[in-house]
């Protein structure tokens, strides 16, 4: 099965696919296991800052060799990029998808921009997540401050439908109050699943995705999925599992030094995080 008819199964039986991200191999080794022991597929994403570190031909080689090796069927996904250089190479060296985030410009900058990576994408069987409405804030950030949802940075539902005829796009990442991070609390507020409903309602089959899945609790994640959200995209909770793996290390008054002693605690720490993620976007 592609990615889009694992995307089509999702919407039919009101699961949704995971994205998580990595930028080092043990993160991947860490989602791979996961996806091995629950037999179920996985999307890995790198936004630009992941690639920039690891390399867009290397991210492909080891989602390439992970996937004989765990026999999982695993599909990359370019995230949040803005610059079509990097889009058009990762369609060109073989990516399953990218996300163009165009939030930050104006619709119709947003449409324009959109249409011409669909018409590339689609010649080379690509699919093409696009974003309307701001997702604020980082993944890489833990917010000491309660997180405020902006009225204004919300979805349209109009705005979506319109951008869906004009582009053409596969799925659509949207904003319903989720942000990227976490609060320091580990609980973010309450998704505007009223908003979400009214989304779905204007776009129809097109996937949606929903962003900054870290912290969002899961009686959200759970109806979120039930009125159509077919992605979910986790990252700084992966992120906090590998710190967490190696902190237990050096935390140690006889830490190991050497790097394959050490960085299986990470990957474990990983796997765990991933394998919860998994089972509560499961059915
Ligand atoms: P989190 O870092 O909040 O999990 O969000 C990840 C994300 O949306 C990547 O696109």
């Amino acid at each position: 099965m592609n990615l889009k008819s694992y995307l089509k199964e999702a919407q039919k039986k009101q699961y949704a696919l995971g994205q998580f991200n990595f930028s080092t191999l043990e993160q991947l080794r860490g989602i791979f296991l996961a996806a091995q022991e629950l037999k179920k597929p996985i999307i890995l994403g790198t936004s630009p800052g992941e690639i920039s570190y690891l390399g867009i031909k290397e991210a492909i080689a080891l989602v390439e060799i992970s996937k004989e090796k765990y026999k999982v069927n695993a599909f990359l996904n370019l995230d949040h990029a803005k610059d079509f250089d990097i889009i058009k190479e990762a369609i060109d060296y073989g990516y399953s998808a990218v996300h163009f985030d165009g939030s930050y410009l104006t619709l119709e900058e947003n449409i324009k921009k959109t249409k011409e990576i669909v018409e590339y994408a689609h010649k080379k069987n690509v699919l093409v997540e696009g974003e309307v409405g701001a997702i604020k804030t980082e993944s890489s950030k833990i917010y000491n401050q309660k997180f405020k949802i902006n009225e204004e940075d919300l979805t349209q539902p109009e705005d979506a439908r319109r951008f869906i005829e004009e582009t053409g796009v596969d799925s659509l990442a949207i904003s319903i109050g989720n942000f990227h991070g976490i609060e320091l609390k580990g609980k973010n507020p309450k998704l505007r699943l009223d908003r979400l409903t009214e989304i779905k309602k204007k776009t129809g089959k097109t996937f949606l995705v929903l962003h900054g899945g870290s912290g969002t609790r899961k009686e959200d994640i759970k109806k979120a999925i039930k009125l159509g959200i077919v992605k979910i995209n986790i990252n700084t909770e992966l992120r906090i599992a590998y710190y967490q793996g190696l902190k237990r290390n050096f935390q140690k008054k006889n830490f190991e030094l050497a790097p394959y002693k050490y960085l299986p605690l990470a990957i474990k720490k990983v796997k765990e995080k991933t394998i919860e993620k998994i089972k509560l976007f499961s059915l």
